[in-house]
């Protein structure tokens, strides 16, 4: 029997290279997310090219029936090898302008549904005890910063963080042989900015990845049993940057920049 790959949000940028890159290493796939025809062309796709068995599973995450519905798969596969907590979305507001609903399922989906679908996978994959089985988080460097028009995603990727190495203590204290990772990316090209409405242009070009070099990065990191995984050595220089600088002077400087970036925009209009 083939090992299996949960993938959540595989309909496009990281979720469907990590399907990808899974089925050219031989794993049988089970995609996850809300549109139905781009998993299944994927599916199909992916499984005429590596000689895989690719399943989609349509779910809207944030609703706790469908989340618990998945959870139940997860738990009783009895090849199940990886799963990756992948879907997630940006805002871009400030948190009181926003909708609360989208708040709310934004932390559904960061942070509810990734430790339901992770205590699924490792209530199955810990007392089997198989090397090279695991779960991997997609968070992101934001878990590093609180930035304005960002709160809640800052705040729900800390928690992922933190999360994840909560359970890589508990499972060094069992010796499980289960490996969780953190992937923290930054700027990648992806479908993320288009449903944020942000400007791409504003960021430079040397800060953005491509999904490929992510998942690429990802996935030799949990081959290395590795935690943390922050890819492009620009990100890793900021984050170690910013570890340095004492945190009170990171928040006024943030709060400088918001006001500069508030008076500037209303100067404009
Ligand atoms: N792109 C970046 O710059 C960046 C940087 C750091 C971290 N990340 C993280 O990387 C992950 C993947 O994002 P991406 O960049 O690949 O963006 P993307 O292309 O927009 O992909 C997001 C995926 O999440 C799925 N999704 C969203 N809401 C869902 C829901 N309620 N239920 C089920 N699936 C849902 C989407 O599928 P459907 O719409 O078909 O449901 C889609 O497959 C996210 O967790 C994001 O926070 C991205």
């Amino acid at each position: 029997m083939r090992p299996l790959a949960v993938i959540t949000g595989a309909s496009s940028g990281i979720g469907a290279s990590f399907a990808r890159k899974l089925a050219a290493r031989g794993y049988d796939l089970l995609l996850v997310a809300r549109r139905e025809d781009r998993i299944r062309t994927l599916a199909r796709q992916f499984a005429d090219q590596y000689g895989i068995t690719a399943d989609v599973f349509v779910a809207d995450l944030i609703q706790q029936a469908e989340l618990e519905a998945l959870a139940e798969q997860v738990r009783g596969a009895p090849n199940l090898a990886l799963l990756v907590n992948n879907a997630g979305f940006g805002t871009n507001h400030y948190f009181f302008e926003t909708d609360a609903a989208g708040q709310d399922a934004m932390h559904r989906l960061h942070v509810v549904a990734v430790a339901r679908l992770t205590h699924a996978a490792l209530a199955n994959l810990t007392p089997r005890a198989a090397a090279g089985t695991g779960v991997i988080n997609v968070s992101s460097v934001a878990a590093y910063a609180s930035a304005p028009q960002n709160v809640s995603y800052c705040a729900t990727k800390a928690w992922m963080n933190r999360f994840t190495e909560g359970l890589s203590i508990e499972l060094g204290a069992w010796r499980s042989p289960v490996t969780v990772q953190a992937l923290c990316p930054g700027y990648t090209l992806s479908e993320f900015h288009d449903v944020t409405g942000a400007d791409r242009s504003a960021i430079p070009a040397g800060f953005w990845m491509t999904p490929d070099s992510v998942v690429e990065t990802s996935l030799a990191g949990f081959a290395r049993r590795q935690l943390i995984v922050i890819p492009g050595w620009r990100y890793r220089l900021l984050i170690g940057a910013l570890r340095l600088i004492p945190a009170a002077l990171v928040r006024w400087g943030s709060v400088y920049f918001v006001r500069r970036f508030r008076k500037n925009k209303q100067d404009q209009s």
